[in-house]
């Protein structure tokens, strides 16, 4: 019987347990040793997981085939540089950041470990919801040749969809995920403090926000971008624009900017069905 390659993981939070249960489970991978910044936590992805030891330092850690490190971001070259300093055998490095290249781990590609990032496009809010919900992901893989190559199976053999980005560009494709969701909380956020202050009664904004925004997703997904667009800039009304701007300006000053600049992206998408 074929044994599975080796998998450590350098934190276990959202993603790392996620994907180390996926591949453990599938016997894709074999999760080996694991590493959170304690026993308990350690302990508790392990559970998750079904299957790895829990470990309570890097240099507990034994050789494998494929380290994830699965730390915040802002923690992922600490992480790199600790374990460049354990002097052991190249193997396949990778993080999970959407943001950050592969770059990141420089200190272990100069001792010749082959590195990537994996970035699944999924709000991993709790292992048990994202292990449900990964099949089907797109998954950007960006690094070192020989790590996207061996990475591609076996983030495919869990359901995902990876495809190749360029490490010049991922600050560009992560932006493109704020603007697909993180913005959609604050530009609701902003209507409806400008609906309270124009004076809506506010019982009427729980209806609205339904209405409105189940109404925009349904004519996303038929019409595309360009064809849902509706509103004075798309209509070209450059004078109505320019006067609600300037309305919402004296009501906040960043709020007007985003204005503007947003009515801009409008027109623009409304002349040519695309920016
Ligand atoms: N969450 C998402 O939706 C999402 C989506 C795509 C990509 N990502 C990326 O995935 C990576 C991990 O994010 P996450 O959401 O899984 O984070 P998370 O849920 O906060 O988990 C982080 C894990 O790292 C551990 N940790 C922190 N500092 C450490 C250190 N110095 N040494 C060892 N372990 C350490 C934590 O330990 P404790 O368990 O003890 O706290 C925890 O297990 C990030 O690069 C993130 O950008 C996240």
């Amino acid at each position: 019987m074929s044994v599975s390659p080796r998998l450590n993981l350098i934190g276990a939070g959202r993603v790392g347990q996620t994907l180390g249960q996926l591949w453990q489970r599938t016997g894709v991978l074999q999760v080996q040793d694991v590493l959170t910044t304690s026993p308990a936590s350690a302990q508790a992805a392990v559970a998750f997981i079904g299957g790895g030891r829990a470990v309570a330092t890097l240099n507990d850690m034994r050789p494998a085939d494929y380290w994830l490190i699965a730390v915040p971001d802002r923690q992922i070259a600490a992480s790199a540089q600790a374990l460049a300093g354990r002097d052991l055998l190249p193997a396949t490095v990778f993080h999970a950041s959407g943001a950050l290249a592969a770059a990141e781990l420089a200190p272990l590609q100069a001792q010749g470990w082959a590195a990537a990032s994996a970035h699944c496009i999924l709000s991993f809010a709790t292992p048990a919801a994202a292990v449900q919900q990964l099949a089907g992901t797109p998954c950007a893989l960006e690094g070192d040749a020989a790590a996207t190559a061996a990475l591609q199976p076996l983030f495919t053999a869990i359901g995902a969809c990876c495809f190749p980005l360029a490490s010049d560009y991922k600050l560009r494709y992560h932006a493109a995920a704020v603007f697909a969701t993180n913005f959609l909380p604050v530009l609701q956020a902003t209507a409806e403090a400008l609906w309270r202050d124009s004076g809506m009664p506010s019982e009427l904004l729980p209806t609205l926000r339904a209405s409105l925004l189940r109404k925009a997703v349904d004519n996303l997904l038929a019409l595309g971008p360009a064809g849902a667009l509706t509103g004075p800039a798309a209509r070209g009304d450059t004078a109505l624009v320019q006067r609600q701007g300037q309305a919402v300006s004296q009501w906040d000053a960043q709020a007007g900017a985003a204005y503007a600049a947003l009515s801009e992206l409008a027109a623009r998408l409304a002349r040519h069905g695309q920016l």
